[in-house]
């Protein structure tokens, strides 16, 4: 079987876990600082702050914003829940633009004209491991006194003009879940060369206190453990590995698929590194399969895929009766109708790559 995503564990990782686990330091300690500082060093920004998902960084990193009731947040509508869920979190406003139809990120030119005066801040997220077009969203967010918050939940060591993503905004956010490009099995990292905001980060994750059993402020319980940590540090080492092993899946798959007709390859931007966190194909009208056949005749060969995604954000139940829809969406709409994830991942090998060649292309 081939499966969508398989995490690679090896000898460096068991080895960090026992040594936490002999230490008896297993909450957040040492190796937490010790994991931050080799991130922050990494994407080469002033702080990290580790806590428990990709989920709870985006939700810490929009509070430490101060973005509030009343506040709007421009965001894409083509993105795993989380991404607007942060906004709705604080009782702050999503507001969706439209995404471009050969990248699936956000579309800079219609994000400019959703702007008003309740506008706080635009939330960038880099799918499926392509940098949006950072250039745009630094000068919108310039010009009209913007905050730019990057979700790099699926793009640990992408990069933009050379530089990594997660490094443009006000704050970054990172997941670590088991099918990321690098994972600690659940964690999240925030990231900001602002230390003002990296402060409130280290406090919202843990009750607020600067010195133990004092409170400065209100918050949570959102901290990493240092046995995820153990995990992240091996992790990160070999991350530029895994990530290059990725994209030259991606080119044999790219070089047989662009043969195929009815089935459209991703297309990789201008000057980025894409880190395909995941590979995802466009089943055209033209193709002589639905995309549900087509999920079935790979699973019939014991290849695994999955949908990302299905539904638009709007369009999911608990917007859609708060009364978003997916009107206005059309190039979103028209990719969750039509995309479709293949395994990509490391440890997928050149004749599982033939294989699903073989299998994808109907004359056969
Ligand atoms: C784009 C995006 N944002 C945020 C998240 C949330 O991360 P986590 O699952 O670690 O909470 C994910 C996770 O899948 C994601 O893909």
């Amino acid at each position: 079987m081939v499966n969508i995503a398989k995490p690679i564990m090896g000898e460096d990782e068991l080895k960090g876990i026992k040594e936490v686990l002999d230490s008896g330091m297993l909450a957040q300690g040492k190796v937490v600082d010790d994991f931050e500082k080799e991130f922050s060093k990494y994407l080469d920004v002033e702080y990290s702050k580790a806590v428990s998902n990709g989920t709870a960084a985006l939700d810490i990193a929009i509070k430490s914003l101060d973005i509030g009731k009343g506040d709007k947040v421009i965001t894409t509508p083509f993105s795993f829940i989380a991404s607007s869920n942060c906004v709705l979190f604080q009782n702050a406003e999503p507001i969706f633009a439209d995404i471009k139809e050969d990248t699936f990120n956000l579309d800079p030119d219609l994000v400019e004209e959703k702007i008003d005066n309740d506008t706080k801040a635009i939330l960038v997220v880099h799918l499926f491991g392509q940098p949006a077009d950072m250039n745009a969203f630094l000068d919108i967010a310039r010009d009209n006194d913007l905050y730019l918050i990057e979700d790099c939940a699926q793009a640990h060591g992408a990069e933009y003009a050379g530089r990594k993503v997660g490094t443009f905004g006000d704050v970054g956010t990172f997941s670590f879940y088991p099918t990321k490009n690098m994972t600690t099995g659940e964690g999240g990292m925030i990231v900001t060369d602002d230390e003002e905001l990296a402060e409130k980060a280290d406090l919202l994750r843990d009750h607020g206190q600067r010195e133990k059993y004092t409170h400065n402020m209100l918050g949570y319980n959102l901290r990493l453990t240092n046995i995820a940590a153990a995990i992240g540090r091996a992790q990160l080492e070999k991350l530029d590995g895994w990530n290059e092993k990725r994209i030259e899946n991606a080119e044999n798959l790219t070089c047989g698929i662009d043969k195929i007709h009815g089935l459209t390859a991703p297309k990789v931007s201008e000057d980025v590194k894409h880190v395909f966190h995941q590979y995802i194909i466009k089943v055209e009208d033209e193709y002589p399969l639905n995309r549900d056949e087509l999920i079935e005749r790979l699973q019939e060969n014991d290849v695994g895929t999955a949908v990302h995604y299905p539904k638009i954000i709007p369009e999911q139940p608990i917007y859609a009766e708060n009364g978003y829809s997916a009107n206005g969406y059309t190039n979103a709409l028209k990719s969750a109708r039509r995309v479709l994830s293949l395994p990509i991942h490391p440890s997928v090998s050149e004749s599982d790559i033939k294989k699903m060649l073989r299998i994808l292309d109907i004359s056969n």
